[in-house]
């Protein structure tokens, strides 16, 4: 008899010979098989020393197969957990990353009231995550998400009905803020912003199975950041808030960026987990 556990054991030292550090081999080898066998982590542990079901080996193999091929687990099981809600990804869009979640908490904390009506703008979108989070949290709350590529909007789409917000999220696909006329109380973004340069140094399952138009921001990262610092004011209510994500390093010229903007006066920048500058958080410019 082949117990499930057995297939589990092999897979994870199959994804560790294809270099996938042993943390996270162990992780997607469960994650592989709790999927195929439409089970959660509780049911895993008490019942892995099932024999296999019938045609689990060929299925579960092809499931690790492509693990193996350093596709992200996430575009494998087709979902991902963001602010504890789950969104359906696909390879049109940006696997929804925990330090994101700064920008939602960060959010909440400058909008606590939850009844109360507010406009806000989700730029650069992709999988819709950021938009829907706070459609969930605010429920009075509408919502804009904004992205260049077709693809992705349909995911957002899905995942905006999937989690009961699609009639308060308006999708428009733009460049940037380049076809909305609306004012916001509150822009958000987590726009590209590796260095152009940078492509080749990044892992794997990044470099080569998450979309280039999601993560590279040209020369310098700051292609799309620039853009956005230069159009948030006018499409900011008076005393509206920008909050936007940046990558490592880029915490000064953003700093600079806003400094040199008359529309924007900069409020704060948070701290990842890790320690690492993240998040900016700017307001519209008093008119006097
Ligand atoms: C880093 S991903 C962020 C996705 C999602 N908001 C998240 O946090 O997981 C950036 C997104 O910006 C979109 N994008 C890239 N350039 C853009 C532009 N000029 N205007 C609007 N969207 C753009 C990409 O298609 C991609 O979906």
């Amino acid at each position: 008899m082949i117990t499930i556990h057995a297939h589990v054991a092999a897979a994870r030292q199959r994804l560790r010979a294809a270099g996938i550090p042993a943390d996270e081999a162990e992780i997607d080898a469960r994650v592989l098989a709790e999927h195929l066998l439409g089970w959660d982590a509780a049911r895993f542990f008490s019942s892995a020393n099932q024999e296999e079901p019938e045609g689990f080996a060929a299925d579960y193999e092809r499931l690790v197969a492509r693990r193996a091929a350093r596709e992200p687990v996430a575009y494998v099981v087709g979902r991902q957990e963001f602010w504890d809600l789950s969104f359906e990804v696909s390879p049109a869009v940006l696997i929804p990353r925990p330090e994101t979640e700064l920008i939602v908490e960060t959010s909440l904390e400058l909008f606590p009231d939850r009844v109360v009506e507010v406009t806000i703008a989700d730029v650069c979108t992709g999988s819709g995550c950021l938009a829907v989070a706070l459609a969930c949290e605010r429920p009075q709350a509408r919502l804009t998400a904004i992205d260049i590529s077709g693809a992705a909007l349909d995911v957002a789409r899905l995942n905006a009905v999937r989690h009961g917000v699609g009639d308060r999220v308006h999708f428009v696909r733009a460049n940037i803020l380049d076809r909305v006329t609306d004012c916001f109380d509150l822009i958000v973004a987590n726009p590209p912003y590796v260095p152009d340069g940078e492509r080749a140094s990044l892992q794997p399952e990044v470099r080569d199975h998450e979309p280039a138009l999601a993560l590279l921001g040209g020369v310098d990262g700051l292609t799309v950041v620039r853009r956005l610092v230069e159009q948030a004011p006018s499409r900011l209510n008076d005393r509206g808030v920008l909050i936007f994500e940046f990558g490592i390093a880029q915490v000064e010229p953003i700093a600079g960026l806003i400094s040199a903007s008359e529309g924007l006066t900069m409020i704060d920048v948070r701290r990842d987990l890790q320690g690492i500058p993240r998040t900016v958080i700017a307001r519209r410019t008093r008119v006097s």
